[in-house]
């Protein structure tokens, strides 16, 4: 009898680069695609990887294509090995990972796609002129705001103004996808040491679309942008962006107002069917000093404040600066401290102590204080919420000016010696204290970007509580921050370095 041979099936896939290549090992990380350089590696040796690879469930390509994700070379020559890459005709080229040797053997030795530091990198050297016209190739700058240093001097402010301003307008249309894409454009453009002068120095840059290089090139030729400027004069535009800026006021109250025809403040006051809340109220009333940015010093009169009260109540009570001052800001919209203590539990009673107390010493102007509803058991949070579980509070203080080194960031010589000043203060325990810290510290675009990094290269969830590892199914303990990017595979990066 005559029996037809046995075929293995191999699965069916759409991807074109795929056909041909036989495939005996399961897939386990089907995000990443290698491709081994053969130049200098030889091809014994490249074969020997590759299938070393494929046993540890990588997918290796033997044809480099737009799919691949990950290069590898052992060519150390970095200029040969760009100029044969470029001459390749790839349109995928500046989103792929350009590695040496060392990241194949960490993952390798992992047994799993290793996180891409910039010792991995393959840098393109030829050189690169800032505000040349030739497109010019920009050492790799990483999709991540996490794995960027970006410090508060920004080069390029007329830019990111401007996508700021399109990403606020986005905001309050609750549109939020172009918004995210209009900050993360922003971002990159914040960790440049160097000015864009032309719009082929953008050219490799992750995260900017045609949008924004159509903004890029109108700002560059005249100075400013028409899309911008018609958003700036837009009246809906300029009533939400004032509604909005009254505390307690969110972009939903400022539609409901807008749509009722209200387009002043003193339209709100006096309208009597509006009921202001307990916040809007304080709002309101504080208006021209808590829209007034909260100079260093002034942060630091009130660090002396919050010191005293904690240590009062507690000698072992721990105090840390948080949010944009942490971050060598010069201004901030508040003031964000961090309160807690060793001894486990006590934190609870912190925030209603130290309330009490400045109660007590009358500089306590408003108030909204929230318990602690974080329970251990519930982690891991699959979807982000936007507070976090600690006991916290969001406090208006009053200031003397006579606390202030230099006096108070006041513009019309007002003789009234004191100002109202936002806090917020967050009481984690002990031992979820790193996490808040590195929380707490922001910027947002740059925790927006630790969570994205940790869920979708590391398999991992991150929030201001905790790190879960999905593959291990473990919580990751942390005492610093350090621990936190050390687990996340990330180099670490400095406060003064996250204004992403
Ligand atoms: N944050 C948070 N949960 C909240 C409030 C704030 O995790 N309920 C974090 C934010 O992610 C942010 C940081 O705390 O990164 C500080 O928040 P905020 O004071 O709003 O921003 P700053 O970066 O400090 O900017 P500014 O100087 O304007 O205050
Ligand atoms: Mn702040
Ligand atoms: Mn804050």
């Amino acid at each position: 009898m005559f029996h037809a041979p046995i075929v293995p099936r191999v699965r069916k896939r759409s991807r074109p680069a795929e056909a041909g290549v036989a495939r005996h090992e399961a897939v386990k990380f089907e995000d990443v695609r290698l491709y081994l350089v053969e130049r200098k590696m030889g091809s014994s040796r490249r074969s020997f990887l590759t299938q070393l690879a494929r046993t540890k469930g990588f997918i290796v390509d033997d044809i480099l294509s737009d799919v691949v994700t990950h290069v590898v070379s052992e060519d150390c020559e970095a200029p040969s090995l760009w100029t044969w890459l470029k001459e390749c005709g790839l349109r995928n080229l500046p989103n792929m990972h350009v590695l040496d040797i060392s990241w194949f053997t960490d993952s390798m030795r992992e047994g799993r796609p290793v996180a891409v530091e910039t010792r991995h990198l393959i840098q393109d050297t030829l050189p690169t002129l800032p505000g040349c016209s030739t497109p010019t190739p920009v050492a790799r700058v990483s999709q991540y705001a996490c794995q960027r240093r970006t410090t508060t001097e920004n080069n390029n402010k007329i830019l990111t103004d401007a996508f700021e301003v399109l990403a606020e307008s986005y905001e309050l249309n609750q549109l939020e996808g172009p918004c995210l894409a209009f900050r993360r454009a922003a971002s990159v453009l914040k960790s440049l040491p160097w000015a864009v002068q032309c719009l082929g120095a953008t050219q490799g840059l992750p995260c900017l679309g045609e949008h924004t290089k159509a903004l890029i090139e109108e700002i560059l030729q005249y100075g400013h942008s028409f899309e911008v400027e018609k958003i700036l004069s837009d009246e809906r535009y300029q009533t939400l962006k004032l509604f909005t800026s009254v505390f307690g006021v969110g972009p939903k109250t400022a539609e409901k107002w807008y749509r009722r025809g209200l387009r002043s403040f003193s339209d709100i006051l006096a309208e009597p069917s509006i009921q202001l809340n307990r916040m809007q109220q304080s709002g309101f009333l504080h208006y021209g000093d808590i829209s007034r940015a909260v100079s260093k010093a002034e942060a630091r009169a009130l660090g002396n404040i919050i010191d005293e009260a904690v240590h009062a109540i507690t000698p072992d009570g721990i105090l840390a600066l948080t949010g944009g001052f942490r971050r060598g800001k010069e201004f901030g919209h508040d003031v964000d401290f961090i309160v807690t203590t060793p001894e486990q539990g006590k934190e609870e009673t912190l925030l209603p102590n130290i309330i009490d107390r400045l109660k007590e010493q009358g500089i306590l102007l408003y108030s909204d204080y929230q318990t602690s509803t974080f329970d251990i058991s519930k982690l891991p949070s699959h979807k982000f919420e936007a507070m976090d579980h600690f006991a916290k509070c969001f406090l208006i203080l009053r200031l003397e000016g006579s606390l202030v080194d230099r006096g108070l960031n006041s513009t019309e010589g007002d003789s009234r010696g004191w100002r109202a000043v936002r806090v917020d203060l967050v009481s984690p325990p002990m031992e979820r204290y790193a996490y808040a810290l590195l929380g707490w510290t922001g910027s947002r675009q740059f925790e927006r970007d630790l969570r994205r990094f940790a869920r979708l290269e590391q398999h991992m969830l991150l929030d201001n509580h905790a790190l879960y590892d999905k593959t291990k199914k473990e919580f990751l303990a942390a005492t610093t921050e350090r621990d936190i990017f050390a687990h996340l595979g990330l180099e670490y990066i400095e406060p003064w370095q996250r204004n992403a």
